[in-house]
């Protein structure tokens, strides 16, 4: 049975989607053995809970810096012996360390068609930009921000008079049925990092 140790700051709604997937056998042979969030008050603990799952809490606040804080994390998440870590809306930048340290197994969703939009508030800055369509990214996590190579996007139109909360209702829509397909992908090696270069079925992805 493999492991998958997910990253939370919030309400875990991308959480929920693996979780069920591990149960469903969209992902195949595979459990979430830990959830971990830098937030005390985010649902997603109480999700992880609901489903029997540890719950794991660390406050930054707790730490001298990043780095620091990051080790810590990296000491609990390696206790769960991850064959992949899921950042599923984990809202905080992570040392190049930890990032290395995961390199190749660790999995970030960004709410944009990357590389537009990286960072903040993607939804209401595709509205402000006139775009018609928006959409998410799964890709690898690299120490570029946002930045490592794109394995699975998913569109969505934006349409006249909507509002950020409407596209992003209509975008973790799409989120919520592809990251449990790249997850599975990434643990049957479908997709995997060799160095810094990405593949897919063998084939390399762009960087
Ligand atoms: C998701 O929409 C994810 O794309 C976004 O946070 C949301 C978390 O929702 N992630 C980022 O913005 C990362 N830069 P959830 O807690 O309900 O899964």
């Amino acid at each position: 049975m493999k492991s998958i140790v997910v990253l939370i700051s919030g309400n875990g709604s991308n959480l929920q989607a693996i979780i069920d997937a591990c149960e469903s056998g969209i992902i195949e042979n595979a459990k979430v053995t830990a959830v971990l969030s830098n937030k005390a008050d985010a649902f997603g603990l109480e999700r992880a809970k609901q489903a029997g799952i540890d719950a794991l809490h660390l406050a930054a606040s707790d730490y001298s810096d990043r780095a620091d804080f990051d080790q810590a994390m990296a000491k609990r998440i390696d206790e769960y012996q991850p064959d992949l870590v899921i950042l599923a809306g984990f809202m905080r930048i992570l040392s190049g360390e930890f990032v290395r340290h995961y390199q190749g197994r660790m999995i970030n969703i960004h709410p944009s068609l990357l590389p537009k939009y990286t960072g903040l508030n993607t939804h209401q800055r595709a509205i402000d930009a006139g775009d018609s369509e928006h959409g998410t990214s799964v890709h690898f996590v690299t120490e570029e921000l946002d930045g490592g190579p794109v394995i699975l996007q998913a569109k969505v139109p934006i349409f006249a008079e909507d509002t950020a909360e409407e596209v992003m209702g209509r975008v973790q829509e799409q989120e919520h049925r592809i990251y449990p397909l790249v997850a599975n992908w990434c643990l049957q090696q479908r997709a995997h990092m060799d160095g810094e270069t990405a593949f897919f079925d063998g084939k390399p992805l762009p960087a």
